[in-house]
């Protein structure tokens, strides 16, 4: 496995192993990795030769008050679970590399960004989205696999390809979750051991609002107001929002006619979680 910390290098090596007819899967990360991250890589290779993953802690998806600064790292150990995923290229740039002094160019996807977690984090999708171009353009992947995990990051940049007409093909996978239905996340290291129990009631939630359009119920505001119920009954839970949008648009919906996300973030103690499921209308 090749670790590439040169732009330059990286570009190189991708234009090489095109002019062989090599198609590149790309999965961008900001490390720490586990099992969700991996499950990434596994979906790349049904579609690709060559897989890179970029480990790059993006300053400008964080605002000031956010934690850049503190975002757990621990390169040694993904390296290691990378090498024995097979992995061809890690590429890991440096800060000064990626955003030299001067630098000013950001890509916005405008409207999406400023919804749901765009309301409390207002740069944030600004900075995901300049980085993916950034990375595609160095590493020019044929693929890029995106977690569900982040539903709304997967929907925006899937937004700018089609927008920018940028031919890498986005892919999506699922949500790779703990035993009692945590999402993985990086973030989940902060938890507390009381405040990691009551984690699981953001995954109950959506459950139970599952259930209730399982069984015939159609209107939003109705089960919006049982989960809401069930995550105050709890002593941790702050609610950010609770949205049910459409899959595709991420437009809201009122009632449930088709496909539709629910995507929830909340705030437990002084870590906030987000997560999200598909429901679909009773037949
Ligand atoms: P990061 O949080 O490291 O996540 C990298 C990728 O892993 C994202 O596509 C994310 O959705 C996916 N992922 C994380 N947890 C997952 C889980 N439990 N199941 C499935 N997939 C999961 O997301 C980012 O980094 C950054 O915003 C990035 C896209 C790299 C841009 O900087």
């Amino acid at each position: 496995m090749k670790i590439t910390k040169s732009i330059k290098k990286q570009t190189k090596w991708s234009l090489k192993e095109h002019s062989k007819g090599k198609k590149i899967g790309l999965i961008p990360t900001m490390g720490f990795l586990h099992e969700g991250h991996l499950s990434l890589i596994r979906k790349a290779k049904e579609y690709s030769d060559r897989i890179v993953v970029s480990i790059f802690i993006n300053p400008t998806q964080f605002s000031p008050e956010e934690d850049y600064k503190e975002y757990p790292r621990d390169e040694e150990c993904d390296i290691k679970l990378l090498k024995n995923e097979g992995v061809d290229v890690v590429f890991i740039p440096e800060v000064s590399l990626m955003y030299p002094g001067e630098y000013e160019t950001y890509v916005t996807v405008e409207k999406l960004s400023k919804e749901y977690c765009g309301r409390t984090r207002q740069t944030h999708f600004r900075g995901v989205t300049t980085v993916i171009l950034k990375l595609f353009n160095i590493v020019l992947p044929d693929f890029a696999i995106f977690g569900e995990k982040d539903y709304q990051q997967y929907i925006i940049i899937k937004r700018m390809c089609r927008d920018l007409n940028i031919s890498t093909k986005i892919i999506p996978a699922p949500i790779i979750r703990e035993i009692d239905g945590l999402a993985m996340s990086s973030r989940n290291r902060y938890l507390m051991e009381d405040e990691r129990k009551e984690a699981t009631i953001l995954y109950e939630s959506m459950k139970k609002a599952e259930n209730m359009v399982k069984k015939g119920i159609k209107d939003v505001k109705s089960i919006k107001k049982e989960m809401v119920k069930l995550i105050e009954s709890k002593k941790f839970p702050r609610i950010d929002y609770i949205e049910f949008v459409d899959s595709e648009t991420l437009r809201r919906v009122s009632t449930i006619h088709g496909p539709t996300r629910i995507l929830e973030a909340i705030w437990i103690g002084r870590v906030r979680l987000i997560d999200n499921i598909e429901i679909r209308p009773k037949r």
